[in-house]
């Protein structure tokens, strides 16, 4: 098979790293990928956002099939357009992708289909916006930008005052662009977050193993919000009883509700969750695989991916007759920034040690924002605010983290950070109980 990856980030690479083990698979390609990707697969440089030239470079390429990295495209019909050309698609289509893509229609969903989540209203005018915040007695509010914002859409603010500052910025400075052009303001939710993925075909769906984001940019969860500065996995949190209502409550009611709404999703639902007192709620639906999220399953996947990216693509996700097998150890993934992430970051820097980094035993970089530098072939430079990914298995959080930190450390660029306390939740709080068994069939 001849499989097409869309997408540059460390997602990307993990995916393609993990395609390319597969004995079913000749050749890789990825568009546009980074200096990682190069390793794995032929890069191709054309966007993930450049629906006609993918389309095109899969007719030329005869692409087996595409799997859909990123949520632009999906929300662009990049699934859509494929799947009309005959082509075998991992990715879900547009409509299905407004579950990520509009955060106002995912409160409506949600809504519809009592599923559970954070009380909300939804605003398209500024001033109704800040009549609300005024008038909301409960502190704090969270307001979410309803379009794409690439993980920077959410602000939780104290006051009334806060609020109408940050709706000001969002819908009259469009400081976040066409994202800003609705807000949803809901309840604030306490308790742990968790991200549960499931590769769904619409029709079944098998649950991945748990996975944790550390989603702030500093150490001890303080500053603002990123796309993930790291990543544990299993997460020994979720007990057995959570995880089922989960499986109910959550993912088989939004595969029914996908149903009776006639959404077509094929590729991976991704919620997450908070755990609060009165059980788990949905804070947000993605319709990909998330990115630090995907690096640690890759990791710890043991089967073959491909077999499941093939029968998802094809509506028979039933077929498979159980789950793909974990490794049982824990993987840490820690995410190396550019100086001024999540803002404004600078790129071209020299990045150096990547090679001792990839030695450590158990360690494997996975690239984000790299590319190779335009003169010299071999230098790799910053390209992006979260560089690399790097990522360890170890018999417990304790040993893994060791060595990815290891692995990081042999890592320099000017200006490089990361947060220090990867995985420290994990070893701070108790486990809520035994996991779930991790081998079953697809569930409907
Ligand atoms: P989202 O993109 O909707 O997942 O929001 C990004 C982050 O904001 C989440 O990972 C949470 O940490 C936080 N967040 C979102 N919604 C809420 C909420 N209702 N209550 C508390 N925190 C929230
Ligand atoms: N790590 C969160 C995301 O991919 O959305």
């Amino acid at each position: 098979m001849k499989v097409l990856v869309v997408g540059s980030g460390g997602r990307e690479h993990a995916l393609c790293w993990k395609i390319r083990s597969s004995p079913l698979v000749q050749e890789v390609l990825c568009a546009p990928g980074n200096a990682g990707t190069a390793e794995v697969a032929r890069n191709v440089p054309i966007k993930a956002t450049d629906v006609a030239g993918l389309l095109e470079l899969a007719a030329r390429e005869k692409i087996d099939l595409v799997v859909i990295g990123p949520e632009e495209p999906l929300c662009l019909g990049l699934g859509d357009k494929l799947r009309a050309a005959g082509v075998l698609v991992f990715g879900p289509d547009a409509s299905a992708a407004r579950l990520e893509g509009s955060k106002a229609f995912a409160k409506e969903f949600l809504v519809r289909h009592h599923i559970p989540t954070a009380q909300f209203r939804r605003f398209d005018r500024s001033g109704l916006a800040k009549t609300y915040l005024e008038s909301c007695t409960q502190w704090p509010q969270v307001i979410k930008a309803s379009g794409l914002a690439g993980g920077k859409g959410v602000s939780i603010v104290r006051d009334a005052r806060e609020g109408c500052v940050l709706i000001d910025a969002l819908m009259e400075q469009r400081s976040l662009g066409e994202a800003g052009n609705e807000v949803v303001i809901e309840e604030f939710l306490e308790g742990e977050e968790v991200s549960v993925l499931a590769i769904t075909d619409g029709e079944a769906l098998l649950i991945l193993d748990p996975v944790m984001d550390h989603k702030q940019v500093g150490d001890g969860d303080v500053g603002p919000n990123t796309g993930g500065m790291g990543v544990c996995s299993p997460v020994s949190l979720l007990s057995r009883r959570v995880m089922r209502q989960i499986e109910q409550h959550v993912l088989v009611a939004t595969l029914h509700g996908m149903r009776r709404d006639e959404l077509s999703f094929r590729g991976v639902l991704f919620v997450g969750l908070m755990l609060t007192e009165s059980g788990p709620r949905v804070l947000e639906y993605n319709c990909r695989f998330g990115d630090p999220e995907a690096q640690a399953l890759m990791r710890r996947m043991k089967s073959d991916l491909v077999p499941f990216l093939v029968a998802t693509a094809q509506g028979k996700l039933a077929d498979m007759p159980e789950g793909p097998e974990w490794d049982p150890r824990v993987c840490i993934g820690v995410v190396g920034a550019a100086e001024g992430y999540p803002g404004k970051v600078r790129k071209g820097d020299g990045i150096l040690g990547l090679e001792e980094a990839g030695k450590v035993p158990e360690v494997v970089v996975f690239h984000g924002g790299t590319r190779f530098a335009p003169t010299l072939k071999k230098e790799v430079v910053t390209d992006g605010g979260r560089v690399v990914c790097v990522t360890a298995l170890g018999k417990d959080v304790e040993e893994a983290r060791r060595s990815a930190y290891a692995g990081f450390d042999k890592l320099t660029w000017d200006g490089r950070f990361c947060r220090r306390d990867i995985g420290h939740r994990h070893l701070t709080r108790k486990p809520a109980g035994a996991p779930e068994p991790q081998r079953r069939p697809p569930s409907r």
